[in-house]
C-alpha cells in the first residue's frame, strides 16, 4: 500500500495532491500510516474496489494483482479526497487490550496487598477497553506451568508468556468500584465512525489483534465506563484529590508516558509527590505503569504504592520488562524469594 502511494505521489498524482502543504514533517507525523488507516476504514466501510483485498474484509491480499490494488486506492483517494484531508488530520490511535495480560499482575499486586477494592483511572485510556480487564478470561504461560484467570465464558481470551521466577497467587476475586479514564481523543465506541476509525488502525492482516478488539468492542458495549476528554496532567490531580474511602485508588498507564512532554510528566508526578504526603489507610493510592519512563529505554511493569503506614515515599516495586503490546513479561527479583 505505501509502494503504490509513494509511487504515486512521486508521479505527482492524487498522493502528492493530498499531501502537498503538509504543515511539518510528514514522516515524523506518520502521514504514510495515515494514508494506510484511511485505506483501511474506507475498506472496512464498505469501498467495492478495495474490499476484495483486506483479510479483515473477508478478502485476501494478492500481491501479484498489485494494478488492480493500485486503481482501488487512487480511485478510493480521489473519489473521497475530503474524508481523506479530514481523516489524516487523526493520529494513528489503537487500545491494545493484549497489554491487560501484563498489567494483571499488577492489579492484582495491588488488590492483594491492600486487600481493598479497586477504583480504576487510566490516563491515556483510548477506548478505555483495558479498564475492563477483570471481564477477559486470561491464559498465562509460566516457567513454573499454566495460569488461568478470569471469567471462563468471556468473549475475549488474552494469552501472555510470564517468564522467570513464579509469580505470585494472583487474587481471585478482584472486585472493581470505579472505571474512569481520559485520553486528549477519547474514542467513543458508541459512535460508529470512531468505532470503525479504532478497528482501521490494526491492519488487515493482523487478525489475532483484530479478534481481540472486535471481542473486546462486544464486552465494552454492555459495560459504563466513564471517559473523559483531558490532558493527564490535570485530570490526575483530580483523580488523587478526589479518592474514595475505603478503596484503593489505581491511577494506571500503558505505553502513554512517550506521549507526554516534560512539564506534562512533571505535573503527574508532583501531583502524586503532593498527595503521598497526605494518604492515610483509607484512602491508599497506587500508581501502576506498564510503560517506558526516561529511566528506561523499554516497556516495563512497575507499580508504586502508598498505604498510609508506608510514609510519603511509600514502595516502589519494579516486576520487570515486558513487550510492548504484552505479550511477554520477564519477573524481576520482586518475586524471586516468593
Ligand atoms: C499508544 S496509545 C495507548 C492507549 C492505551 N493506553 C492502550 O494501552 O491501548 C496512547 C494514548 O495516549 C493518549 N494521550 C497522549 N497524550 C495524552 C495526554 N497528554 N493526556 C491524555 N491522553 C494522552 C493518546 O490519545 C492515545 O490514546
Amino acid at each position: 500500500m505505501l509502494e503504490i502511494c509513494l509511487d504515486d505521489f512521486l508521479a505527482d498524482g492524487i498522493v502528492a495532491t493530498l499531501t502537498r502543504g503538509w504543515a511539518g514533517n510528514p514522516l515524523d507525523e506518520n502521514v504514510p500510516l495515515r494514508m494506510a488507516g484511511f485505506i483501511h476504514f474506507s475498506a472496512l466501510g464498505g469501498d467495492a474496489g478495495l474490499h476484495p483485498h483486506f483479510a479483515s474484509c473477508g478478502g485476501t491480499f494478492r500481491p501479484y494483482e498489485k494494478g488492480e490494488l493500485t486503481r482501488a486506492v487512487l480511485d478510493c483517494f480521489t473519489r473521497h479526497e475530503g474524508d481523506a484531508r479530514k481523516f489524516f488530520r487523526r493520529t494513528p490511535q489503537t487500545n491494545e487490550t493484549g497489554r491487560a495480560g501484563v498489567l494483571l499482575l499488577g492489579f492484582s499486586e495491588i488488590a492483594r496487598r491492600t486487600g481493598l477494592p479497586l477504583n480504576l483511572a487510566e490516563m491515556g485510556a483510548s477506548a478505555g477497553l483495558n479498564l475492563l480487564f477483570d471481564k477477559f478470561h486470561y491464559q498465562i504461560e509460566t516457567d513454573h506451568g499454566p495460569l488461568t484467570w478470569g471469567p471462563a465464558d468471556s468473549a475475549l481470551t488474552i494469552s501472555a508468556q510470564w517468564h522467570g521466577p513464579s509469580p505470585p497467587p494472583l487474587q481471585s476475586d478482584i472486585k472493581i468500584t470505579g472505571r474512569a479514564g481520559c485520553d486528549l481523543f477519547p474514542v467513543d465506541i458508541g459512535d460508529a465512525e470512531a468505532r470503525r476509525t479504532l478497528e482501521a488502525w490494526v491492519w488487515g492482516d493482523m487478525s489475532e489483534r483484530r479478534a481481540r478488539l472486535l471481542a473486546a468492542l462486544t464486552i465494552a458495549d454492555q459495560t459504563p465506563l466513564q471517559l473523559v476528554r483531558a490532558d493527564a496532567a490535570g485530570w490526575v490531580a483530580a483523580q488523587i484529590m478526589n479518592r474514595p474511602r475505603g478503596q484503593v485508588t489505581v491511577l494506571y498507564h500503558s505505553l502513554v508516558w512517550p506521549y507526554l512532554d516534560v512539564s506534562q510528566r512533571m505535573a503527574i508526578e508532583s501531583s502524586f509527590a503532593q498527595a503521598s504526603e497526605i494518604v492515610t489507610p483509607d484512602t491508599p493510592l497506587a500508581w501502576l505503569k506498564m510503560d517506558h519512563d526516561h529511566m528506561r529505554p523499554f516497556s516495563h511493569l512497575s507499580y508504586q504504592l502508598w498505604t498510609g503506614e508506608n510514609g510519603p515515599e511509600g514502595e516502589q516495586v519494579f516486576i520487570g520488562p515486558c513487550d510492548p503490546h504484552g505479550a511477554e513479561l520477564e519477573l524481576g527479583d520482586a518475586f524471586a524469594a516468593s
